[in-house]
């Protein structure tokens, strides 16, 4: 049985305050660990304080990039080692605005994938198609090439570890979600794609979240579906109210 797992990426919103208030309000709302595994991911600026005001409580904190270099010239760049000094537990790597806006490649993705893992931090890999591709049936054959190159290299055991979102790039932010057929139509290909490059238990042990346009209204459903084990959560994740009715729905 796999554990499920709520993320939400808050994206580049809260200023300090409002984000030190949003932890205060959830922490101690949140169901226990061992039902859910609740993740907020926050810009940089907010880490160090959540990292601190979650730590005992059943709330993971994320980034939502890094570097794959340990340090040097990257200006701008946060490296694995400070996250993980910051007790950061997880990072999503590859969310398509990155792929689209800041060059995040396969191969970039692949790179900080390796060097989460080196750090103890558990990757969230994105994938996910445009709408072109979905309109032109290339779906399946590009979210396939995305997984296998974002973990190619990785042992068996890695990528149990992994966490994998898939978000089709339509449904992002724009209010339409996926129907759950189709999310789970994707998610039952990329765990067939699993099995095929890694392992039978590699595939059965992987966890897959759905993300576009997740709502409190539709996060049941969707986690009803065979293959879809949690969500990555943009808008509905910034309130309280609903963020926490996401979490609950996962318990
Ligand atoms: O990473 C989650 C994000 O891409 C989904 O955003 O606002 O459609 O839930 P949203």
């Amino acid at each position: 049985m796999r554990k499920p797992i709520i993320a939400g990426n808050w994206k580049m919103n809260k200023l300090a305050a409002e984000g030190a208030r949003f932890l205060m309000d959830i922490r101690e709302k949140v169901p226990e660990e061992g039902r859910v595994e609740t993740v907020v991911c926050a810009p940089f600026i907010h880490l160090p304080f959540l990292s601190e005001a979650a730590r005992d409580f059943p709330v993971s904190i994320g980034a939502q990039n890094m570097h794959h270099e340990e340090s040097g010239a990257f200006t701008g760049e946060v490296s694995p080692a400070m996250l993980s000094d910051l007790l950061i537990s997880h990072v999503i790597i590859g969310h398509s605005e990155r792929r689209q806006y800041f060059n995040e490649t396969d191969e970039t993705v692949n790179q900080k994938t390796h060097a989460a893992f080196e750090h103890g931090i558990t990757p969230i890999v994105c994938v996910g198609e445009s709408l072109e591709q979905r309109e032109n049936n290339e779906t399946m054959d590009f979210v396939e090439s995305q997984v296998v190159k974002g973990l190619e290299g990785l042992s068996e055991e890695q990528v149990k570890d992994v966490v994998l979102a898939y978000e089709p790039i339509w449904a992002i932010g724009t209010g339409k979600t996926a129907s759950s057929e189709q999310a789970n139509e994707v998610c039952t290909h990329i765990r067939k794609v699993i099995e095929k490059t890694f392992s039978k238990e590699a595939a059965e042990a992987v966890r897959i979240q759905y993300g576009g346009s997740v709502k409190p209204e539709t996060i049941e459903e969707l986690l009803s579906m065979s293959d879809i084990d949690g969500a990555l959560v943009g808008g509905a994740s910034l309130k309280e109210e609903s963020f926490l009715k996401l979490v609950e729905a996962g318990a």
